[in-house]
């Protein structure tokens, strides 16, 4: 009796773990058609390494690799499983349809194989650059992944047993082909756009009723004049905007008030879906919630007759997930009275905006963790860097978001190479790094394309009902704001005032999505760590693992293992 329970008890736990989602590794495909060689996979790009899982319902060999073409000339390929003397795992590579070669670097780490009675479940690790002339460089395209496996342990010709298929490893986003796709339009309609620099367009707008709850689990940008939609964001309101109204945003309209991001898009950015286990959730209770879309509109050669009708199409099921997506908007913005200006002629200014969660539990009790999945990073045309630091007791132990090359024309939400856990007390600070090298005055913190903004939006689960979290220094009651614009200022007055605005107290507001708002002023904005280096030395894993124990492959046939991979 006991037995039974135990096993019925051992039973659960292991379905249980088999089907929770394993946040170093958040993204999972099979390869085949048949379902019967599942790859699952996580990255650091802080350590430069990539995980894989290949789970393949065969009790015998399995092999995966990368190809420059789908073929196995080329290819960098690794073979393992658990035979009768123990595990066994090699990386090689295809020279050509020749027998494939040891590589003299074992790049690749096991570090475990597992069999049950009808898979081979193998995990391991390399570095996501190549680290030999035999290994593929991983990078944030679209690569050839291809397997095989056979039946046995011992190598032996696969027979139809491999496949390939093609997948953005850095840089993925499922998708999902429903069978009748539903969608709530979120649009503009023939909006005179006006022959200004910049535009800021709002509209106010309730959905078609949805009476239960659903998820949305895509959102697709139609932008209707490129050149000129620079971004979009679709906000939801608090209970009490209840009053439909469109045209310039933030001129005191009761819809300035929604600030709860559902989606957001910016200029480059493609169509967004969320990860299988989450969506975002609309209808129901909150069916009567009114939604502002916010355009900006850069329309610098000030043209003048445009007429736009752009917006978002929000992909929606009532199949709904297991957790419901938040969006944490965090940084530094433009606020009324505010005095945050960055110096002309700089190549690199940094501003700063904390957030510290120790304050959510004023508006909502519990916190619950925070899964962080994925990223948008926001600035304007001086921005170059942008990095988002995670603090813990004081000090940082990740980045929740890094773009070392930030491009003003390639904005889109990055998924994180794993899930990244915010607890209650952590502190937030979204970092950016100006170049005004090639202006001659000021440039404020402000809404136009020519000012400047600092956000990071973080895209987490479960909800919470905050919606911002951002802060500002303190320079109220300072009669100088900083160096004399008059004269382009030399730069240790810019060190100086840079070193100024960064150690004086940080004014932080966090607001729920019914607009309560707690504002602190002790903020302060810690040190954030030097990026690592990635180099080519194995990683910690493998020093873990010394032990592994390596079949001689030397002299079985791989060639007719792999030769059929074309
Ligand atoms: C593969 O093996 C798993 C675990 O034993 C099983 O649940 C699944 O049905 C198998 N898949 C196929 C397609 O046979
Ligand atoms: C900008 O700074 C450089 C020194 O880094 C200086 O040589 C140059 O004159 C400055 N530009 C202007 C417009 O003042
Ligand atoms: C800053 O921008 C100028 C041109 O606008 C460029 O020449 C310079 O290399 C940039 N500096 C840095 C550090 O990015
Ligand atoms: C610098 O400014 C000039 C004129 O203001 C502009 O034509 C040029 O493209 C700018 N260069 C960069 C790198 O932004
Ligand atoms: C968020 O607030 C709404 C009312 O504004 C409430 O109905 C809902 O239960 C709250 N959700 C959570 C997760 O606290
Ligand atoms: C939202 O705010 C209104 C007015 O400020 C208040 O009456 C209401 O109780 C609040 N709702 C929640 C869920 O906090
Ligand atoms: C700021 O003040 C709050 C109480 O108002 C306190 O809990 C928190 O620890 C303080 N934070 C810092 C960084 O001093
Ligand atoms: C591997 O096997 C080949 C031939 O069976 C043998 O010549 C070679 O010495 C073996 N290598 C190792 C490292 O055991």
């Amino acid at each position: 009796m006991h037995a039974l329970l135990l096993f019925l008890y051992l039973l659960l736990a292991w379905t249980e773990g088999a089907k929770a989602m394993d946040p170093t590794m958040p993204f999972m495909v099979f390869l085949d058609q048949d379902h019967l060689v599942c790859l699952k996979w996580g990255f650091d790009d802080q350590y430069g390494t990539i995980t894989f899982q290949l789970t393949v319902n065969t009790t015998g060999w399995v092999g995966f690799g990368l190809s420059p073409n789908g073929g196995m000339k080329g290819a960098d390929i690794v073979i393992g499983g658990l035979g009768p003397s123990g595990e066994y795992f090699k990386d090689l590579h295809a020279t050509g349809y020749s027998m494939p070669v040891e590589d003299e670097e074992q790049s690749y780490t096991l570090l475990s194989v597992h069999e049950n009675e009808e898979q081979t479940i193998m995990t391991f690790e390399r570095s996501i650059q190549a680290c030999d002339k035999n290994d593929f460089h991983i990078t944030d395209h679209p690569i050839n992944v291809i397997y095989a496996y056979g039946t046995i342990d011992e190598i032996s010709y696969h027979g139809q047993r491999r496949g390939v298929k093609q997948l953005n490893l850095l840089n993925y986003m499922p998708r999902t082909h429903p069978n009748n796709p539903r969608y709530l339009s979120a649009t503009v309609e023939s909006v005179m756009v006006p022959a200004t620099k910049t535009y800021y367009h709002c509209k106010l707008m309730a959905f078609p009723q949805l009476n239960t709850a659903h998820h949305i689990y895509q959102i697709v940008p139609v932008i209707d004049n490129p050149d000129i939609v620079h971004h979009m964001l679709l906000y939801s309101c608090p209970v009490y905007v209840t009053e439909l109204h469109e045209g310039q945003c933030y001129m005191g309209d009761p819809g300035d008030a929604c600030f709860g991001v559902v989606a957001s898009w910016g200029v480059g950015g493609q169509a967004f879906e969320f990860p299988e286990n989450v969506g975002f959730r609309i209808g129901g209770e909150e069916r009567d919630t009114l939604y502002r879309l916010e355009i900006h509109y850069s329309n610098p050669q000030e043209k003048t007759g445009i007429k736009d009708s752009s917006g978002l199409r929000l992909y929606y099921t009532t199949d709904l997930r297991e957790h419901d997506v938040g969006i944490l908007f965090t940084g530094v913005l433009a606020m009324e009275g505010m005095q945050y200006n960055i110096p002309p002629n700089t190549s690199q200014f940094h501003t700063y905006g904390v957030c510290s969660t120790a304050h959510f539990s004023q508006l909502v009790n519990p916190v619950p963790d925070l899964q962080v999945f994925a990223v948008l990073l926001h600035t304007h045309l001086a921005g170059r860097k942008v990095r988002v630091g995670h603090f813990r007791d004081g000090q940082q132990i990740d980045f929740l978001g890094l773009d070392e090359n930030y491009d003003f024309e390639m904005q889109h939400i990055a998924s994180l190479g794993h899930i990244k856990t915010i607890k209650q007390g952590d502190e937030i600070a979204v970092e950016c790094t100006y170049n005004t090298t090639n202006r001659t005055e000021a440039t404020k913190l402000g809404l136009a394309t020519t000012d400047e903004m600092c956000l990071a939006f973080l895209f987490y689960y479960p909800a919470i009902n905050i919606t911002t979290c951002i802060s500002h220094p303190d320079t109220e009651g300072i009669a100088s704001n900083g160096p004399d614009y008059d004269e382009i200022p030399d730069h240790s007055e810019i060190d100086d005032y840079e070193t100024y605005l960064k150690t004086l107290p940080q004014i932080q507001t966090v607001i729920d999505n019914n607009l309560t708002t707690v504002v602190s002023t002790n903020g302060t904005i810690r040190e954030m760590m030097e990026m690592f280096t990635v180099t080519c030395e194995k990683s910690s894993a493998s020093s873990r693992r010394c032990t592994s124990w390596m079949v001689n492959l030397t002299g079985i046939s791989i060639l007719q293992v792999l030769a059929s991979i074309i």
